[in-house]
């Protein structure tokens, strides 16, 4: 096993490229199985999610080939065959598959998805959406079994405002007989990626980005090319990585408009944040910012995966920081490995309340979960002495060369075998 090792006290300075985003990656692969012909998805990001991804597809007979930063998908072997285990519990966004494959073969048999382990994460409303659309949904084995003669569109709302529950819906509707409204949906902008694919596929998608989409089914979808839109999570955790290091930093290739939320508690704290067409520069400073509060929400609202990296950066703000959850009301693992390099932070329900130290102090410590990991890097990189995170596996899901784009803006960060 190999472990991270930093260096803590360099300030980042430089440009940083933003890779494609992972939460759209995970859902375009498996939308592109929907069409009779192969896809080509550009800007995919490299990381551990989209390889075990591919892997999936190649195990259900589909032809994939890579080159870098691109995928070709040809789903024309494919067949519709159980995915009881295995590499489906590696991943979260395996429960992609089940809108995918009920959308091409009626049929879908899916195991029980993986993923960060963020407390309950339930999928009540995806199951409420397919039988919404005629599907008989059982379980058996661990297996989530999904079957319909025809599907045929229907009114949804969900209760939950849920960014898988709106994608999955979407690709199981793209295909289905008649007019599909998802009422109260997502805003995130992965949702209009996936939405801008399958629209190019032939689908017929309108509101996406909005809380109100309508889906008219086509019997027929054809393949296309695709480029993913910027990392808002990558770019974000940069962001604040410059802030926390008191560096300067040009974040290029994102869309500003995606990370407004950031931008301004980034700007409440008292970071200077330059912010153009296409990048954002980030410049932080020495003395303590001003203390926040933050509560997380669906989009447009503050991101849950970003709580706990600006979490790490509050540590060190003066006076008393309170940073709720509102999405994954347990999404604190991170803050017990944070209290190991001198943080002063209490849970209290589904809010951490953090008093500002004068400096982090170097640990080892334990990443339990992808964002729980950028969490501790940039609390590393905070840090006085030699920081240890295990758990490296969780951030290599997520960020595409992390420690290389690192070393680029100037901050010593290794791996060593464990
Ligand atoms: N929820 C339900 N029922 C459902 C679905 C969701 O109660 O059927 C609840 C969840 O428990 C949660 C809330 O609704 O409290 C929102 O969950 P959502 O469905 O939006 O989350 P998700 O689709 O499972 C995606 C991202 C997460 C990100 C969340 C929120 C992917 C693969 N994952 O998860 O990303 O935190 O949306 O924005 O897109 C990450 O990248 O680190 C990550 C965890």
């Amino acid at each position: 096993m190999e472990k991270i090792m930093i260096q803590g006290g360099k300030s980042l300075k430089g440009q940083v490229d933003i890779s494609g985003a992972k939460n759209s990656a995970v859902a375009l692969i498996p939308a592109a199985i929907l069409a009779d012909s192969p896809t080509i998805i550009d800007n995919l990001p490299e990381i551990r999610d989209v390889e075990v991804y591919s892997e999936i597809l190649q195990d259900l007979g589909a032809d994939v080939s890579r080159e870098p930063f691109s995928i070709q998908i040809d789903p024309t072997h494919m067949s519709n065959k159980p995915m009881p285990n295995g590499k489906i519990k590696k991943l979260r966004a395996s429960y992609y598959l089940m809108g995918a494959m009920l959308g091409k073969f009626n049929r879908a048999a899916v195991g029980l998805p993986g993923g960060c382990n963020l407390g309950p994460r339930p999928i009540d409303q995806h199951i409420k959406g397919f039988e919404a659309l005629g599907a008989k949904v059982s379980q058996e084995q661990g297996m989530l079994i999904v079957e319909v003669d025809r599907l045929v569109g229907n009114r949804i709302y969900l209760d939950v405002v849920s960014v898988g529950a709106t994608i999955n819906i979407m690709l199981a509707a793209a295909r289905a007989e008649g007019t599909t409204y998802i009422e109260n949906a997502a805003k995130e902008p992965e949702i209009i990626d996936v939405a801008t694919l399958l629209n190019a596929m032939g689908a017929q998608i309108k509101g996406a980005g909005t809380d109100v989409i309508r889906i008219t089914g086509v019997s027929r979808l054809k393949g296309c090319r695709h480029s993913i839109i910027p990392d808002r999570i990558e770019a974000g955790t940069f962001m604040i990585l410059a802030a926390a290091t008191a560096g300067d930093v040009r974040v290029e290739n994102i869309i500003p408009k995606h990370l407004e939320s950031l931008i301004a508690k980034l700007s409440e704290m008292g970071v200077d944040v330059e912010v153009s067409d296409d990048f954002v520069r980030v410049k932080g400073k020495k003395t303590p910012y001003r203390h926040i509060d933050i509560k997380t929400l669906p989009y447009p609202g503050f991101p849950t995966d970003l709580q706990q990296p600006i979490t790490s950066l509050l540590t060190s703000a003066e006076g008393t920081s309170i940073v709720t959850d509102n999405i994954y009301h347990n999404r604190f693992k991170h803050v017990d490995e944070l209290k190991r390099m001198g943080a002063n932070i209490k849970v209290e329900g589904r809010s951490a309340l953090i008093e500002g130290v004068s400096q982090l102090q170097a640990a080892r410590v334990k990443a339990t979960d992808l964002r729980a990991g950028a969490a501790l890097v940039i609390a590393g990189l905070m840090a006085e002495g030699v920081t240890e995170i295990t758990g490296v596996e969780h951030i290599d899901r997520g960020y595409q060369n992390f420690e290389a784009k690192l070393r680029d803006l100037g901050a010593q960060i290794w791996r060593e075998q464990e």
